[in-house]
This record gives structure tokens, C-alpha cells and sequence, in this order.
């Protein structure tokens, strides 16, 4: 049996459908059941009451780990003999510099991981698609969003396709001890996602830059630790006017071309509207 942590997330629900398609005996964790609403034949369980034992293989969020830390976890599944972890990580862990606390958190999780003698891959994703959902709220009250750094470029990644190299990890032998870092298929603006946001739509849209400052209070005021937003926030003025790095490695282990971010505004449409 594969668990997926994080079943309901960006990236886990879509590890579910790839798993549930691939015939995969799967449990699926959330912290609520009730409303989780997984597909038919997918065991269901809270992260504190997983049921290791059978368990083979586990796709590993690790916000599900806030708090606990991952030994606990970890000792649990060499215990109870799972062979393999694949790790969503990120790929702030290859981004050297100072005050990289996102790298230094993942790549932390995974030297844990790589102790335990356990088959494993970290997938090593940039920038998700899905991080446009955080302007839904000022999409639908009106047609600016304001945000910092409209120049900055990124290669947002469709979760799906992070899902379909997890599925393929967790299934196959070939990326068991590699690292593969992932990204969307084109270079785009903050400003220009915001455009294709509005296409999608069919309601013009325009990005306001906002300063650094008013832009780091407006993210600590919510539920972003200063630490975290800095490191966005650094992350984000070192790309404004430096495409952002395509990864081969999403279409050559996927073995198509990864979805563009116009597919993912056309797939969240409802979510802006
Ligand atoms: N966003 C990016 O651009 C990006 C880029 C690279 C890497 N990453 C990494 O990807 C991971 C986030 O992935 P994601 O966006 O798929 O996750 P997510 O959607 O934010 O969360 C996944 C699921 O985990 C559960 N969860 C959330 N907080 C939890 C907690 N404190 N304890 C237990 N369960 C919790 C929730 O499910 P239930 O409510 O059903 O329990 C949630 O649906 C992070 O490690 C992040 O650093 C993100």
C-alpha cells in the first residue's frame, strides 16, 4: 500500500488520481475525513492513525510534519519496513545564499530521509502554479492585483505534473536516489500571469507592484512567518529580469510537454471568478 500525506493538498490530490489510475492500493492522510472526499476504493485515515503496516512507499508532504518533526515519522516507517519516500521538497534547496531558510528547511528533511537507509527521491519543484490562488480573493473583488515585484519571473509548475513524476517515483525504480528539479515549461512574469489569469476569465487584470516593505507587512499580517516572506521575497527581487531556468527533467520523465500556465488558469478558472 502507498500512503500520500497531504491527500487534499495542491500536489497530493493529483498524487491520488495518478495512484487510483495506476490501479495503486492507496491510503490517503488528511486531518478530516469527513470532508475529504476521495475517490471511490481509497482507504482514508488521519495522519495520527496511519496504519504503517503493509505500507510500502510514501509520498511525503512535509507540512504535515510542522510541528512534530520528522524522526518520530521516520523511526515508524523503518520500523515498520517501508521501503521508499518520496519527498516533496523544493527546489529552493539547489538555490544558494544566505537567509534560504525554505532550502535549508527541505534539504534538512531530507538528509533525515537519506539517513534512515530508505529507498527515497526528492522531487525538487520551483515555484507551484497553484501559488496564483493566493490573488483570488482580489480577483474577484475587482480586476487589480497588487503584489511585489511585477518583473520578477518565474516557470510556474502545474501541480499536476508534480504529481505525475511523484506517481511515476513511487510506482517505478528508475528515480530512486535521484533529485530531479522541476519547473513549469515557459518563463513568465508575476504581471503576466495576472494577464493570463484575466484571459482565463474573460475580465482584464492588471499586477500593481507594491513596495518590498508594504508587500512583507501584507504577507506577515497573514499567516507567513517574517523568515518565510523575506526568503520569498529575496527569491523573488534576484528573478525580476533573469528568466527563470526551465528544467528539463518534468517532460523527460513525464515524457510530455509540462503544462503551460495558461492550462492551469483554464483548469482554476472557477477559482476567480
Ligand atoms: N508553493 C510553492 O511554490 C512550493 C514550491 C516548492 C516546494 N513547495 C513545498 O511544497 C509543500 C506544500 O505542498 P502543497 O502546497 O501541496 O501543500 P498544501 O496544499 O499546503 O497542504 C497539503 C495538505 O496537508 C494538510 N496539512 C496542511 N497543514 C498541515 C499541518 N500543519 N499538519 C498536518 N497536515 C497539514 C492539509 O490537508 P488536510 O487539511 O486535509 O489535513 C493540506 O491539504 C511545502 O513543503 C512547500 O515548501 C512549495
Amino acid at each position: 500500500m502507498i500512503v500520500v500525506t497531504g491527500a487534499t493538498g495542491n500536489v497530493g490530490r493529483y498524487v491520488v488520481d495518478e495512484l487510483v489510475e495506476a490501479g495503486a492500493k492507496i491510503c490517503a492522510l488528511t486531518r478530516d475525513p469527513e470532508v475529504a472526499r476521495m475517490p471511490a476504493g481509497v482507504r482514508v485515515a488521519r495522519p495520527g492513525d496511519l496504519p504503517f503496516d503493509g505500507v510500502t512507499a510514501v509520498f511525503l508532504n512535509p507540512v504535515v510534519l510542522w510541528g512534530s518533526g520528522p524522526e518520530e515519522f521516520l523511526r515508524q516507517a523503518v520500523w515498520h519496513g517501508v521501503r521508499r519516500i518520496v519527498t516533496l521538497s523544493s527546489a529552493a534547496v539547489v538555490e544558494a545564499g544566505p537567509g534560504n531558510q525554505i532550502g535549508e528547511h527541505h534539504r534538512a528533511l531530507e538528509v533525515a530521509i537519506e539517513a534512515t537507509g530508505l529507498e527515497w527521491t526528492h522531487l525538487r519543484p520551483g515555484a507551484f502554479a497553484s501559488n496564483a490562488g493566493q490573488w483570488a480573493g482580489q480577483i474577484r473583488a475587482g480586476d487589480v492585483v497588487r503584489g511585489p515585484y511585477a518583473e520578477a519571473q518565474l516557470a510556474p509548475i502545474h501541480e499536476a505534473d508534480i504529481a505525475a513524476v511523484a506517481a511515476r517515483a513511487l510506482l517505478a525504480d528508475d528515480l530512486v536516489g535521484r533529485t530531479p528539479v522541476l519547473s513549469g515549461p515557459q518563463s513568465i512574469t508575476q504581471a503576466e500571469q495576472v494577464r493570463i489569469i484575466g484571459e482565463a476569465i474573460g475580465r482584464p487584470l492588471r499586477y500593481e507592484e507594491l513596495s518590498r516593505e508594504a508587500a512583507r507587512e501584507a504577507m506577515t499580517g497573514g499567516h507567513v512567518s517574517a523568515e518565510i516572506a523575506d526568503s520569498l521575497l529575496t527569491m523573488f527581487a534576484a528573478s525580476v529580469g533573469r528568466p527563470a531556468e526551465i528544467s528539463p527533467e518534468t517532460e523527460r520523465i513525464t515524457g510530455r510537454p509540462g503544462r503551460t500556465f495558461a492550462q492551469w488558469a483554464a483548469d482554476h478558472a472557477a477559482d476567480f471568478s
